[in-house]
């Protein structure tokens, strides 16, 4: 990283993000205020495999990036010439996606003269939070997390626990032995028969389901801030096997309210607990796995802690959450230099 001090004014951040599948690109004011948030999703391309098909992911991120890009400029009105710096997700992510949004950065940094900063996917989502949630709100009444918090961050390849106490710094408490929380809904739904992407299906189907009608187990993993779920996915899969060798029919509903029930349980007690050992200010939880529900309502139904969650169109992967991040790196100081690479197992602490 090259130190490069800049005086904040009112700093403009185009961002692009194309570590998964979701072609992104946004431009951010201060950090804070979205001017522009273009996601291209791939998921109706990838829904017939199941999953990520990464190869086809990398070959629409090129055929998408140009017009993304180019659609959150226009809409914002602004030429790479009024902006201040270019953010981009290096890392973790998919190899060959991530370098399609890295190369397209670095081209237009070295076209316009621009800074580039290189920004890791899980610091966006943490930054998602300080982003303005409401778009009309230029007055800038929005009052971003204090710190030091405890961050909750639950996606499709992550389940971590961090301890922030400073910008940009991040303590590793704990994370997932084996499944994400993401993951453990992907593969659930799987073998519930529910349609791809996982997540919002297991959802869906638990809005009319039972959640006490199975009782699963909840890996505490007691001393460590350690996340288990493949036990879970074991026992629900045990479960299903049961009732089909019995002839009976597969009660998804109530399986997916069991099975949700079950994961929120254990990441917000494990979030609360750090939270009070660590004299957390404040507890963040972002990530595709908090555009739930269920798992929203935990966090947010007590009064002991303010717990920031973005709304649901900042959770799940966008490149908004990348400029946010950028920014807080731009403003210190953190550039980097045009031969950066990606960096798709880049970890966050
Ligand atoms: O952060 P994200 O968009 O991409 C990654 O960086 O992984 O997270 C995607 C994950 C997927 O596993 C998806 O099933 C999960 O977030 N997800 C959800 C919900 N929406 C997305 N999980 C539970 N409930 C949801 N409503
Ligand atoms: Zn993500």
């Amino acid at each position: 990283m090259e130190e490069k001090k800049k005086t904040p004014g009112n700093i403009r951040l185009l961002a692009i993000e194309t570590s998964c599948d979701e072609t992104a690109a946004a431009v951010v004011s201060e950090g804070r205020l979205i001017l522009t948030s273009v996601v291209a999703s791939q998921v109706d391309l990838h829904a017939q495999y199941g999953g990520v098909f990464p190869e086809m992911a990398s070959r629409q991120h090129i055929l998408t990036i140009f017009p993304v890009v180019e659609q959150a400029l226009s809409q914002a009105h602004l030429d790479l010439k009024e902006l201040d710096a270019i953010a981009v997700t290096r890392g973790p992510g998919l190899a060959g996606s991530l370098v399609v949004g890295v190369n397209m950065a670095k081209a237009l940094a070295l076209g316009s003269g621009l800074p580039l900063v290189g920004v890791n996917h899980l610091e966006g989502h943490i930054y998602s939070a300080w982003l303005d949630p409401d778009p009309d709100n230029a007055g800038g009444q929005y009052a971003p997390p204090i710190l030091p918090l405890v961050a909750l961050i639950v996606s499709g390849g992550h389940s971590l626990l961090i301890l922030m106490r400073e910008h940009i710094t991040y303590e590793r408490l704990g994370g997932t032995l084996d499944d994400a929380a993401g993951e453990a809904f992907d593969k659930v739904a799987r073998l519930l028969d529910l349609p791809y992407p996982g997540g919002p299906s297991i959802e869906k189907a638990a809005q009319k389901g039972n959640q006490s009608a199975f009782h699963f187990p909840r890996a505490r993993l007691d001393g460590s801030w350690d996340f288990s779920f493949s036990g879970l996915k074991t026992a629900v899969l045990r479960q299903v096997q049961a009732l089909k060798s019995d002839g009976r029919s597969i009660p998804v509903e109530d399986l997916a309210a069991s099975f949700q029930a079950a994961v929120v349980e254990v990441l917000v007690e494990k979030t609360f607990m750090a939270a009070e050992q660590y004299g957390a200010r404040n507890i963040l939880v972002a990530g595709g796995v908090s555009a739930n529900l269920a798992l929203r309502r935990a966090f947010t139904s007590q009064e002991r802690f303010q717990v920031f969650i973005p709304p649901l169109r900042l959770c799940t992967d966008n490149a908004a959450m990348i400029a946010a991040a950028g920014y807080q790196r731009f403003t210190r100081g953190q550039t980097d230099e045009l031969d950066f690479d990606a960096l798709p197992n880049w970890p966050l602490a």
